[in-house]
């Protein structure tokens, strides 16, 4: 993985954080309807998703990251909803592996389609995967994706993400009281020992229509402490600045779990991220309530330049760290933020 993060290349923003990371969503749709994050009851048979040139297409997708690579971005991750219900997604992660600079070109999934798809992006020049998998256990997963996804597919598509040498894999489990808190340590158990790295998410108030709580926001203290009791674990040292989640080693060399505590220990002192939406709006926060179009900027004749200058612009001005601020927001004073499946994690 590269210095570059200590390097001064680029702009900087209000609070002196550059700009690394670019994670894209090539398109809103998903095959899971997961209860957080697009409930069946809004998500349903006849909700609009965008239409395709409501999208940015690839050329527009590279022709940007052609245009962030000079401001510093090294790390670029395409998401969704689920990329790899993008048919071409693999021609387009080979011309991203063309462009000199991106070091680490990642891809998040909910896996279902990744066993026929592995090894063509490996091809291609994908460098690793991140997985979605909130339980191995049938019951608790169709229950939070919306009775839409096998844990078998997702383990198959695992298994050929690791023939296909797509790693180091990492397995994202968000974790809700009361939902699926009681079949984590079954699924640390599975992976344990395998090489992939477990990080179970803190549930977060992304968007605005998952009912967030915090009473059900289960905190990494708690999770540690009850693998603990079980594994002992240690701390390890952070694989590069700014690294989202808290890493942890067991004690009996079998493995790492990851922490991703956005809510009870924000991170956002090192964020280095910025995220385009599927509709081409450039979005500084997670939990954004507004973005830049950058869309019509790639429609309308404006130069690669130009381009450059807003993204300059909107990075200079930035001064995020919603999550740091969570606390001393007023319920009925948070506003309305972007949903996550157009955004991408
Ligand atoms: P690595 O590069 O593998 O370390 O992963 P990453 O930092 O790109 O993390 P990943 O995309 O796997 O993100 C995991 C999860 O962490 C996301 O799905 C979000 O739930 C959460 N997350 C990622 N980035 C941010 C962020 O900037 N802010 C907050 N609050 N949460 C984030
Ligand atoms: N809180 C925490 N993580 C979330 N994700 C989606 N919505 C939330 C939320 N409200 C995670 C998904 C996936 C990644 C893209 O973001 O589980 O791992
Ligand atoms: Fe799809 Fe991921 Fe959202 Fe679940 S969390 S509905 S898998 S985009
Ligand atoms: Fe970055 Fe916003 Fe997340 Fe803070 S809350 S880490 S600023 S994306």
């Amino acid at each position: 993985m590269s210095n570059l993060s200590t390097t001064a290349i680029g702009p900087r923003d209000q609070l002196r954080r550059p700009l690394r990371d670019l994670r894209i969503s090539l398109l809103d749709q998903c095959n899971f309807r997961c209860t957080y994050c697009m409930p069946v009851k809004k998500f349903h048979e006849n909700y609009q998703f965008l239409k395709r040139n409501e999208r940015i297409n690839h050329e527009e997708i590279i022709r940007l990251v052609k245009i962030v690579v000079p401001m510093g971005v090294t790390k670029i991750r395409l998401t969704g909803g689920e990329p790899l219900l993008d048919k071409n997604v693999a021609q387009l992660v080979e011309k991203i592996n063309k462009i000199d600079g991106i070091d680490d070109l990642a891809l998040t999934t909910n896996a279902t389609l990744l066993k026929k798809k592995a090894q063509d992006l490996a091809n291609a020049g994908l460098d690793r995967i991140t997985i979605s998998l909130d339980s191995i256990d049938q019951d608790v997963f169709y229950k939070m994706n919306g009775n839409r996804g096998n844990v078998s597919d997702v383990i198959e598509g695992i298994e050929a993400a690791e023939k296909a040498g797509l790693t180091p894999i990492k397995i994202n489990t968000v974790v809700q009281r009361g939902v699926n808190e009681h079949t984590i340590i079954d699924l640390l158990n599975h992976f344990k020992g395998s090489g992939h790295i477990v990080r179970l998410i803190e549930f977060m108030d992304v968007g605005n229509q998952n009912n967030w709580n915090l009473e059900d926001v289960v905190t990494a203290k708690e999770l540690l402490t009850m693998i603990q009791s079980k594994w002992p674990l240690s701390p390890a040292k952070e694989t590069y600045r700014g690294e989202v989640a808290k890493r942890y080693l067991y004690d009996d060399g079998s493995g790492e779990v990851g922490f991703i505590t956005s809510v009870s220990t924000p991170f956002c002192g090192d964020c280095s991220r910025a995220r385009l939406s599927a509709d081409g709006v450039l979005y500084t926060c997670l939990f954004a309530n507004k973005g830049t179009d950058i869309k019509t900027l790639l429609r309308d004749g404006s130069s690669d330049q130009d381009i450059e200058n807003v993204f300059t612009r909107v990075w200079l001005a930035r001064n995020d760290r919603y999550s740091e601020l969570r606390n001393s927001h007023l319920p009925n004073e948070s506003p309305k933020k972007i949903e996550m499946y157009r955004m991408g994690g």
